[in-house]
């Protein structure tokens, strides 16, 4: 028999690895031979430690399984797919699963991460194959015309940032992969490189047989281990195979890449200061022109994208721009991995077309509140996104949508709330983020957050409320326009929001909390 037991550090969180140790004994006390294959995860995470068991009608997954449920699971037919408190069936047919439409998660959590025999059963390296076989400007318009925007947040299309490195002469470019996943509830990046590192090394090569870079690199933080061992074994591997190296997959193209750690700080997942924290140098902003396309790495052109910008190439050039442009609407198209985390019932990774509105996601999908109590707010797009209201939630899951509303999707992270949130603590909060993570370059942000949490304590503590809303307000006016880049202008965005949608909490804190 081969069995299936997550080694994704979501997973491990949740007691993955005791859970292979009990089974592991389990088998010995048995005398029972069987493969145990470490896979990713499916992202249901309130089913982790999710394990699953190859039997002669399929798969039959269990979860979430606990250490001392491994001797039951095993009296019970466990090998054979048998009854158990914990049985879940197929796992395609899980709910949370099921509704889903996998296309750059599609093999995460299904495949051994580490076996290319494995990815290529499961559709893996057509798109590279395909690629290497076009003209370099074919592959980027294919790339434009499936409408696929940057993942990382901002949603700029990725064909048209690959046109204008294309277009610019160098004699060195380089493709970088922005794997410093920071925001909130966000996690996407890391499961499908601890999950499915291959589909990342493809979509990176693709990039370079594009643009005609030749390097690659993936800026991978530091608080990621995992993810970072996972894909340096990928990135071996591949090498050995012939998908990196100087003829990849038997072409002409020259493509190798390395993997970078980063050091801790939330605002190298801005792309200049990723690029200056990649050099060596410190990890500060760069201001904008140049962009990176024309002047990145070591002042090279340089395709900088999200990891799962980058990991849903493959699939646009193995099915085609048509196949992938037909999910979604407006001007979203294809899918997006949706991260619902907080105080959620059924927390994971939802991978969906555009469009499903925030109340279907939050309520129906996320099964409201851990806790039972009522959802109060949402935070969609990590610590500088909106909190969103229920009396928004009809808000269809767009960039466009998003933004009419003075919100954003972001890295499509959701962190819910129930009804004890306090707004005006989380207010203070993204304040007091932007004032820990700030680089310093510029002064709305340097010292407005400051400022910020100081005039919100004001409010705490009733000195003038409404007077220190409108200062705060004006406050987010400066730093929204002024900022260098999105920390410090999107943080009002979590500030704003809070202030318009819910008033009646920024008033003074109950005395005894005031008087601290
Ligand atoms: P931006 O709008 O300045 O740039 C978007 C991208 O398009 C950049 O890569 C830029 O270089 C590129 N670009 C623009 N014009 C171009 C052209 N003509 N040719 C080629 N490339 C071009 O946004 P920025 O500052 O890069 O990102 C802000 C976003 O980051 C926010 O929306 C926020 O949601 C997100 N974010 C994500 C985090 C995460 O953990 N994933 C953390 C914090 C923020
Ligand atoms: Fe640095 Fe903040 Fe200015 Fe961004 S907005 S450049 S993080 S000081």
């Amino acid at each position: 028999p081969r069995i299936y037991i997550p080694g994704d550090s979501g997973a491990l969180a949740l007691g993955a690895e005791k859970v292979a140790k009990a089974i592991e004994k389990e088998l010995a006390d048995r005398g029972i031979e069987a493969k145990i294959v470490r896979n990713g995860s499916r992202g249901a995470y309130f089913l982790e430690p999710m394990v699953e068991v190859v039997t002669d009608k399929g798969r039959v997954a269990y979860g979430p399984v606990k250490p001392s449920e491994v001797k039951s699971l095993f009296d019970s037919g466990f090998l054979t797919g048998g009854h158990h408190k914990r049985w879940l069936g197929a796992p395609d047919k899980i709910p949370f699963l099921a509704r889903q439409t996998r296309l750059t998660f599609a093999r995460c959590g299904v495949i051994n991460p580490l076996s290319l025999d494995h990815y290529k059963a499961h559709g893996g390296l057509k798109g590279l194959q395909n690629a290497v076989a076009m003209a370099p400007a074919e592959i980027v318009k294919q790339v434009t015309e499936s409408g696929l925007r940057g993942r990382g947040g901002a949603g700029f299309p990725t064909g048209i940032k690959w046109k204008t490195v294309l277009d610019t002469t160098a004699d060195k470019k380089y493709i970088v992969c922005n794997a410093d996943e920071g925001d909130s509830a966000t996690f996407a990046d890391r499961m499908i490189m601890e999950g499915d590192p291959f589909v990342l090394i493809e979509g990176m090569a693709i990039a370079g047989v594009s643009t005609g870079a030749t390097k690659g690199f993936v800026y991978i933080r530091s608080e990621y281990p995992h993810a970072v061992a996972m894909m340096q074994k990928a990135v071996e591997v591949a090498r050995k195979a012939g998908l990196l190296g100087l003829n990849v997959l038997g072409s002409p193209n020259a493509f190798d890449m390395e993997i970078r750690v980063g050091a801790g700080a939330y605002v190298c997942g801005e792309e200049t200061s990723l690029l200056n924290s990649l050099e060596g140098k410190r990890g500060v902003v760069r201001a904008k022109p140049p962009l990176p396309a024309i002047q990145g790495l070591f002042g090279k052109p340089t395709v900088i994208n999200n990891v799962i910008s980058l990991a849903s190439v493959p699939v646009i050039m193995d099915k085609g721009a048509a196949f992938y442009k037909d999910f979604g609407m407006g001007r979203s198209r294809g899918t997006i991995p949706i991260q619902i985390a907080g105080n959620v019932r059924y927390g994971g990774l939802f991978e969906a077309a555009f469009g499903m509105t925030l109340g279907e996601i939050v309520d129906d999908i996320g099964g409201g509140t851990a806790t039972g109590r009522p959802v109060k707010a949402v935070q969609v797009g990590g610590p500088l996104g909106a909190y969103f209201p229920r009396s928004l939630f009809d808000t269809p899951f767009d960039y466009e949508a998003f933004a009419a509303k003075d919100g954003l999707i972001g890295h499509a992270g959701i962190t819910v709330f129930g009804d004890t949130a306090d707004m005006l603590k989380q207010a203070r909060f993204a304040m007091e983020f932007c004032a820990i993570e700030s680089c310093g370059k510029c002064t709305p942000c340097r010292i407005g957050s400051t400022r910020g949490v100081e005039t919100i304590d004001k409010i705490a503590r009733g000195i003038e409320p409404e007077k220190q809303i409108e200062l705060v307000t004006d406050l987010c006016n400066t730093m929204k326009f002024g900022s260098l880049c999105a920390l410090g202008g999107f943080t009002p965005y979590p500030v704003m929001s809070a202030i318009n949608h819910f008033r009646e909490d920024f008033k003074p804190a109950p005395v005894a909390e005031a008087a601290e």
